[in-house]
């Protein structure tokens, strides 16, 4: 049993663990600046979003392009400038984004 406890702990440390390493990208690239899971910042919510791309099985490769490259009129009139320095992080992001 002693095994059996410590497997789940150690799973469930994995589990958590990824999601923090996404949330920590979308800090590390500033993301969180303009963008919140819920509260409206200049940016869209991340549960925006990926309602907007629910079903869309090309989401993911769409969003990542989205964020390398920046996007303009789709959800108001800010723009959002490219962010070419979270190129090799993109479709981490793209992936956990439609999470939400
Ligand atoms: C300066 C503010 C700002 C920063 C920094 C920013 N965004 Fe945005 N983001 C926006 C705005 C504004 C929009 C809406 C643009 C539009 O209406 O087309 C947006 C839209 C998006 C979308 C939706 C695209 C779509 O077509 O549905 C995604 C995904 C996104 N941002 C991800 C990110 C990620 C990931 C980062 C960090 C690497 C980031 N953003 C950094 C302002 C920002």
């Amino acid at each position: 049993m002693k095994v059996l406890s410590a497997l789940a702990i150690a799973a469930a440390l994995a589990t958590s663990g990824a999601a923090f390493a996404d949330a920590d990208l979308a800090k590390k690239n500033a993301c969180i600046a303009c963008h919140d899971a819920t509260a409206k910042k200049l940016g869209p919510t991340w549960k925006d979003v990926a309602a907007k791309h629910k079903g869309d099985k090309g989401a993911e490769a769409k969003l990542a392009e989205v964020i390398v490259k920046g996007s303009k009129g789709v959800y108001g009139k800010i723009p959002m400038p490219p962010q070419a320095k979270a190129a090799g992080d993109a479709a981490a992001l793209a992936k956990w984004i439609m999470t939400h």
